[in-house]
């Protein structure tokens, strides 16, 4: 089994500054880059970042093709709460990828919509990088746990925890949907780089769990030890293990 690279960095300026360090050296190695794109507030610093690249004229995106990860079920793509549409505002748009350029998830969750959506993705060659965050239940994506690694895409029903957590972007609990439909672990895990980035002391346990503990279902994140190039940035406030070597 490959090993993580595992960063720490200072704090969450630094973390986003060295995630758009890797996500600039990747585009320039590979413009045309297919690229899964989480939301969630840990990347939005590595995507700003990126933008003020681009600005400064040091990055050029427009042949990247970017993958939506996740969505709520049903939700319209013009709802502002839609993950699409945080993805365009957060990522698309700011880095100048046109808008015919991005593939979204298959929203009704039709499991033959979702296999179909996963076998062209396969024979479009994968996704070359996947930019993931990590739910405090463990979850990347809506792979909510417990999620094994031959997880497709696929229609999911949504954790307590997770409900939680997204009440903030919905005004109330009461009103987050139930249900979402995710890229599943066996797309991410063929992914040729896994970028997962975690911030902050909330998300300390987890991140050991998933990073140093075992590899299970209960914490889908850790499956992502699987891939061949994991690189995990993390700020000192969610890393409680050894310094990496
Ligand atoms: C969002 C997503 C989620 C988040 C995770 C962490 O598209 O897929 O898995 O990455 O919930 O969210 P934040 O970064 O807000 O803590």
């Amino acid at each position: 089994m490959p090993s993580p690279r595992i960063d720490v960095l200072d704090d969450y300026d630094v973390l986003s500054r060295a995630g758009a360090d890797m996500v600039s050296v990747f585009l320039r190695s590979t413009p045309a880059a297919r690229i899964v794109v989480a939301t969630g507030a840990t990347p939005m610093g590595l995507y700003r970042e990126l933008a003020h690249r681009r600005g400064r004229g040091e990055l050029e995106a427009a042949e990247v093709t970017v993958f939506q990860l996740d969505e709520y079920a049903g939700i319209a793509p013009d709802d502002r709460r839609s993950l699409l549409g945080w993805a365009r505002r957060s990522f698309v748009e700011p880095l100048g990828i046109p808008p015919d350029r991005v593939v979204p998830v298959p929203t009704d969750g039709d499991p033959e919509t979702c296999a179909e959506y996963d076998r062209e993705v396969e024979r479009a060659g994968g996704y070359d990088l996947a930019i993931l965050g990590i739910g405090r239940n463990g979850h990347v994506g809506f792979n909510e746990p417990p999620s094994d690694p031959s997880a497709p895409t696929r229609l999911v029903e949504l954790t307590p925890e997770s409900i939680d957590s997204n009440a903030a972007y919905w005004g109330d609990v009461e009103h987050v949907p139930r249900r979402a439909v995710t890229i599943g672990l066996a797309g991410l895990l063929r992914s040729r780089t896994i970028l997962l980035v975690a911030s902050g002391g909330s998300k300390r346990e987890i991140v050991q769990r998933a990073v140093l503990g075992p590899m299970t279902d209960e914490v889908p994140a850790s499956h992502l030890r699987a891939s061949a190039d994991l690189r995990v940035l993390v700020d000192r406030a969610a890393w409680d293990g050894p310094e990496p070597a």
